[in-house]
């Protein structure tokens, strides 16, 4: 079985976690695609979805699905999402694919966050993948001098601007042990809009995709 064979069958698991009713929150990347894709079968079962990026909101409208702004959804039940990495607390690495300030709000407008995966997703400690960082254009120069001072390697994700208009540090060569504080410490650093760590709203639950089935990991 490939990795996207094990993020198609998280995802179709996580159809299990929605509500009969009230609007879910829908996130971005190779996984949440498969979510989506399996999500149309089942759209009379919600009143519609808050998505985190203009790709998924493309893909929801697609298949039919009812796309409404946060602003005039309140809160959601469920926010469904990818992850770069997750620990064994459920606190994660996200914005791979550079939607993370819009998932992050998302994820904190919702009562639960299911998060699917692979099962290579799964580390001991944050930091392998590159940490993706989303700073206002004319800070990227200062924010990068600040986090090699923080010990990482930043690297400007080139050529691409986020649906937010800003620009992606990835910063390399970092082992993250302590993820609420790290995450605290660069989302105060000016120009930074957010740092793709989610410890302090960490998932509640995390869906596995392996060779012999989901496995369901909770903190
Ligand atoms: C996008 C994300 C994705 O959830 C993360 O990059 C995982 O992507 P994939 O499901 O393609 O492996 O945070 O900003």
């Amino acid at each position: 079985m490939n990795a996207d064979d094990m993020k198609r069958q998280a995802a179709e698991a996580a159809i299990d976690y929605l509500p009969r009713g009230g609007i879910i929150g829908v996130g971005t990347g190779s996984t949440v695609n498969h979510f989506i894709d399996a999500l149309a079968a089942v759209k009379g079962r919600f009143d519609g979805a808050v998505s985190s990026s203009e790709a998924s909101t493309e893909r929801m409208k697609r298949h039919g699905i009812d796309v409404l702004d946060l602003n005039t959804a309140g809160g959601l039940e469920v926010y469904v999402d990818g992850a770069d990495e997750s620990n064994r607390q459920l606190q994660l690495i996200k914005g791979g694919g550079g939607a993370l300030t819009r998932e992050k709000i998302v994820a904190a407008a919702s009562k639960r966050f299911v998060c699917i995966a692979d099962e290579s997703k799964l580390v001991d400690v944050l930091g392998s993948f590159p940490l993706p960082v989303e700073v206002i254009p004319m800070a990227r120069s200062y924010v990068a001098r600040e986090l090699t001072r923080l010990g990482g390697n930043p690297v400007w994700r080139e050529n691409v601007v986020t649906d937010n208009g800003n620009l992606i540090l990835d910063v390399h060569g970092l082992e993250i042990m302590q993820p609420m504080k790290l995450e605290t410490e660069i989302n105060q650093l000016a120009g930074v809009v957010t740092v793709g760590i989610f410890a302090h709203r960490p998932a509640d639950v995390l869906i596995l995709g392996t060779p012999q089935g989901p496995r369901v990991v909770e903190p």
